[in-house]
């Protein structure tokens, strides 16, 4: 087989570049391991930037998400048991976040790419990728017993952290920088009706807590846990009652509990890759970058690194052009560096990270100060909004 682009892995990343190249008129496979259902299940963040909005609309896949989602002008910071709002549309003259699920995503870009019958291979195994300090790189993989083959001009990365493409670089042409955070979250997904129509991220002697929504009757919550804890050892009752102590008394009051549908640990990473070109092979979102959760980082940076991968590609096919590939590293590197820096020191500030009291303290005086300077609220809200696309670096 032979395509324009070949790009390994169907998550957010990869079924975004699909759709781009698609309306860009540039041919690509998309060859992921797992099957959709399995994609599908998994349950991420669900906060948009409008960068991240405007992209799905140029991708022609925004229609359920503006039906369906929640637009949202601001969030609540709760510490000292006290909460205090943080303005999104005052504080940035006029911008607000979605509030849709990366699941809903990934399903509305399935669903585009079958409609326009666009090729993807899924459940290909032992994927591999060759020849991409070449012009002729290729990519191999097992389907039902039968080993294939796909020539391409470029190879996309799309294959998340554990992929193989970052795996596949010579280690002396690869630097990686990553910082693993001494705690885990603990999220659970229930059809309740979320406690506040905003988010609240809580910062408690007990540690953090974050309640999160999906819709007016399904919320998503998490509970800073200590690494070494077990899904298993965590009962619905005690997780709920656990929530309780970290909120505000009228919040827990309020708070609705019922079973889970999915419970889960996922731990807390800062990592990102340098450089994100490697001849003909591009890394893309999660193959090249980690945020850690509290700010709901990971996606919006996903979505823009393949904005600016498939500009790249559309101006070498149309303009016959290297410059935008040849670019393409360093100006995702930037905006990726701005978002780890926030999504690290949003994580800093919200997290308890050890018993020593003074730094319980430091840490709400440090939010204290930030909710009563507006020079404090604006760094928030400009950094929890995202970055313009074509920021030069300001
Ligand atoms: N071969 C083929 N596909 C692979 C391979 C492989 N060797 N390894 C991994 N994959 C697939 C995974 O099964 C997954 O479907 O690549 C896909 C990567 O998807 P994600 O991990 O969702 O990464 P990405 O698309 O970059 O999305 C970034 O996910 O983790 C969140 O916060 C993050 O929201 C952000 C988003
Ligand atoms: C979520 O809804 O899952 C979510 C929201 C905001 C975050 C992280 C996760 O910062």
């Amino acid at each position: 087989m032979r395509t324009q682009v070949a790009i390994i892995g169907a998550g957010p990343s990869g079924l975004l570049l699909g759709q781009l190249l698609h309306k860009a008129g540039i041919d690509a496979v998309i060859v992921e391991r797992q099957s959709p259902d399995y994609v599908l299940g998994r349950i991420r963040a669900g906060v948009l930037e409008q960068v991240a909005t405007d992209l799905l609309d140029e991708a022609g896949v925004g229609e359920r998400m503006h039906r369906e989602g929640l637009v949202h002008t601001g969030f609540d910071m709760l510490f000292n048991g006290q909460r205090h709002r943080v303005d999104l549309e005052r504080l940035t003259g006029g911008k607000k976040v979605m509030v849709y699920g990366q699941t809903e995503v990934t399903r509305d870009l399935m669903a585009a790419r079958a409609a326009a019958g666009l090729p993807t291979v899924y459940e290909a195994a032992n994927v591999q990728v060759h020849g991409f300090d070449s012009t002729a790189p290729y990519v191999t993989y097992d389907k039902d017993g039968q080993s294939q083959r796909i020539d391409c001009d470029f190879i996309a990365g799309c294959d998340g952290f554990h992929g193989v493409c970052r795996a596949s670089v010579p280690r002396s042409a690869i630097k990686e920088f990553e910082k693993v955070y001494p705690f885990g979250w603990l999220g659970l997904l229930s059809d309740t009706p979320p406690v506040h129509h905003e988010l609240i991220y809580a910062n408690s002697p007990r540690g953090f807590a974050l309640c999160s929504q999906r819709s007016h009757t399904r919320s998503r919550y998490y509970l800073q846990v200590p690494l070494t804890d077990k899904v298993e050892q965590w009962s619905d009752d005690a997780f709920w009652a656990e929530l309780k102590l970290r909120l505000d008394p009228e919040a827990a009051e309020k708070l609705v509990s019922g079973p889970s549908i999915e419970k889960s640990i996922a731990p807390l990473r800062s990592f990102v890759t340098e450089p994100l070109r490697f001849g003909r092979l591009f890394l893309a979102g999660d193959a090249g970058h980690i945020v850690p959760p509290t700010g709901a980082k990971g996606l919006n940076l996903a979505a823009t690194d393949v904005k600016y991968l498939s500009n790249a590609l559309t101006e070498f096919y149309a303009e016959k052009s290297e410059a935008g590939i040849n670019h393409y590293s360093e100006k995702c590197l930037k905006r990726i560096w701005r978002a780890e820096r926030f999504s690290w020191w949003f994580t800093s500030i919200m997290h308890r990270f050890n018993d020593d009291p003074i730094m319980g303290k430091l840490q709400e005086a440090e939010l204290d100060y930030l909710m009563h300077s507006e020079a404090g609220l604006k760094t928030i809200a400009e950094n929890y909004v995202g970055l313009p696309l074509d920021f030069g670096g300001r």
